[in-house]
């Protein structure tokens, strides 16, 4: 594979979308029992051959993480939080018997594909670019066991709205047949076997005019936990003082990033953050009482979503607040976009200008 230092030469991109409008390069590492890490290769982003008895294929030892760089305002890229997403996907590997990557190789490798494809980034506040991680297992065997080898591959996409540029709100379908995950599975890791399983509800959900599924727990379909693709807050009041609140992690929930990061803004915004166990007919009950007056959605992809509308099969739908974006959701995207564009305090380092 031909080794390439030259930054990109890709014009910003104007209209991104999510998810396709790749940016010209990646990093490449490879890991072996005897060799551990090579040294990373910057190389074009290009098809790379894999061999159809490739264990990650058949048997999914595939692990990935998600993490965004926003332009600032003073013009420089920023990664936010790289730390934890390079220890979330050391926890990830770990549990699928693969090797750790060191956090700092992480860090750099987000820095060296930065440095060369951040001209990419436009000055839009409203796009990013959304770095990739991905290591995957690639002995040739069908043996079930775990891979010898591994391949680290990080790539990077301009991002636009996960939900589309111009959807402010989203409607959620609660899933009532399949679970996500389950007491000892994986379901508090990033691997690619955790999304599969989902899309068969999402597809559902969106039949039924909504852009997420919620997932309940498994044990007893009772308890809220999370969407397919990102994690979820209830607001209880408004103004200083409401409460922030996040399903707790029970070990079957992906502790988000943007999670962490809400919970600590809540604080700074003079709210009050909780974590706690929520039922779906507490959630219902709340909502119908007006306790519940805020829902949204938050993640590396979504940022911060409201969430205005639930379509329950069983139990009946209905409307939260008054059907539109709630005041405190609005502060705390608000705030977390500031945060991550250079405009507000932060006092953690959680951004890593590259
Ligand atoms: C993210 O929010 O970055 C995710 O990884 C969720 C999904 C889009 C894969």
């Amino acid at each position: 594979m031909t080794s390439v230092t030259e930054p990109s030469r890709t014009k910003a991109v104007a209209d991104p979308g999510h998810g396709e409008a790749f940016t010209d390069h990646m990093i490449l590492m490879d890991w072996s029992e005897t060799g551990g890490w090579t040294r990373p290769e910057v190389a074009p982003l290009e098809d790379f051959s894999v061999h159809p008895g490739m264990i990650g294929l058949h048997y999914g030892q595939v692990a990935f993480e998600g993490l965004k760089a926003h332009r600032r305002t003073d013009g420089s890229v920023a990664a936010f939080r790289p730390r934890d997403h390079a220890r979330r996907f050391q926890r990830s590997t770990r549990r699928l018997a693969m090797p750790e990557l060191p956090e700092q190789a992480f860090v750099d490798a987000i820095g060296l594909l930065l440095g060369l494809d951040q001209d990419s980034l436009s000055d839009d506040p409203a796009h990013s670019i959304y770095l990739r991680p991905l290591m995957f297992a690639t002995d040739v065997s069908l043996m079930l066991r775990p891979s010898r080898t591994y391949r680290f591959a990080l790539m990077a996409f301009v991002a636009g709205g996960f939900f589309g540029d111009d959807v402010e709100t989203v409607n959620v379908w609660i899933s009532h047949e399949h679970a996500r995950a389950f007491p000892g599975g994986t379901g508090d890791v990033k691997i690619a076997g955790n999304y599969a399983p989902t899309f068969l509800a999402q597809r559902q959900a969106e039949a039924a005019g909504c852009q997420q599924a919620i997932w309940l727990d498994a044990e007893e379909h009772r308890y809220i936990e999370e969407m397919g693709g990102m994690n979820m807050f209830l607001v209880r009041g408004s103004g200083p003082g409401a409460e922030v609140v996040t399903p707790e992690l029970t070990g079957t929930l992906l502790p988000g990033v943007t999670r962490d990061t809400v919970l600590k803004l809540a604080e700074r915004l003079g709210y009050l953050p909780r974590t706690e166990r929520v039922s779906l007919d507490q959630w219902r009950a709340e909502c119908a009482d007006g306790t519940v007056s805020e829902v949204f959605a938050c993640g590396t992809a979504a940022v911060v979503t409201p969430v205005v509308g639930v379509r329950d099969t069983v139990g009946g739908d209905w409307t939260i607040g008054d059907g539109g974006a709630g005041p405190v959701s609005l502060a705390l995207r608000r705030a977390l976009v500031d945060l991550h564009h250079g405009e507000l305090a932060d006092p953690e380092g959680w951004l890593h200008v590259c």
